[in-house]
């Protein structure tokens, strides 16, 4: 990696396999307070964080998302030993996490707009802002020492992950992420090298 990035972001990586040890709460709420200093439109904190920490809470999660998930590639035709698999894969990925946070999104604090174009608009720019939060967090995490993996699952089902923890209505998952001590033995991925000048246009 270039000189140029600094050494506390490269730090950071998506670590997916956990020691069994917990992570104490005041710990995982300096995480969520680094989350909130995220920019956010409007000096809005559109976020809401549920700490799930307990064998239930977790079981809930993930059964709640899997039978949302189930039931979406049973729709697409995927034959049932695979979707058991995958299912039974992503249930054990949450259950065998120390902690999970959940990050939320809420209208709180958002515009409102009588057309779609500009609801959906207002809608995006609290998703990046959560994402901006979630990466404060992860980051938080990193440089404590502690592991951490950013799962999709609760954006296609945030009604389903909301019920299965009986949140308010208006507290709508989004981002699940994994946080943990690192299993040592867990080897990640090689980060490929970047190709600046794919990615990076100067006009
Ligand atoms: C929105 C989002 C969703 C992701 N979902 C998953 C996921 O469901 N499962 C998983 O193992 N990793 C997931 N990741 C992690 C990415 O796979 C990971 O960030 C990427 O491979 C780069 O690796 P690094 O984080 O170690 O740099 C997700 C990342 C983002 C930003």
């Amino acid at each position: 990696m270039s000189s140029r990035v600094p050494a506390f972001v490269e730090a950071r990586r998506s670590i997916r396999s956990f020691l069994p040890e917990s992570v104490p709460r005041p710990v995982i709420d300096g995480f969520v307070e680094a989350a909130c200093l995220a920019p956010a439109p409007h000096h809005s904190r559109p976020w809401r964080w549920v700490v799930v920490d307990t064998a239930d809470g977790k079981e809930r999660l993930a059964a709640g998302m899997g039978a949302r998930w189930r039931a979406d590639l049973g729709n697409d035709g995927v034959d049932a030993a695979r979707v058991d698999e995958l299912v039974d894969a992503s249930h054990r990925k949450i259950t065998g996490a120390p902690t999970i946070v959940l990050g939320c999104l809420t209208w709180d604090g958002l515009d409102r707009y009588p057309d779609a174009d500009r609801q959906r608009a207002e809608w995006g720019m609290a998703l990046l802002s959560l994402g901006a939060a979630v990466e404060n967090l992860m980051l938080a995490a990193a440089d404590a020492g502690l592991a951490s993996c950013w799962v999709a699952a609760p954006i296609f089902c945030p009604e389903a992950a909301r019920d299965a923890l009986d949140l308010p209505e208006e507290w709508l998952p989004h981002a699940c992420v994994l946080v943990g001590h690192p299993d040592p033995a867990y080897v990640g991925r090689v980060r490929p090298p970047i190709p600046l000048d794919d990615l990076r246009a100067r006009r």
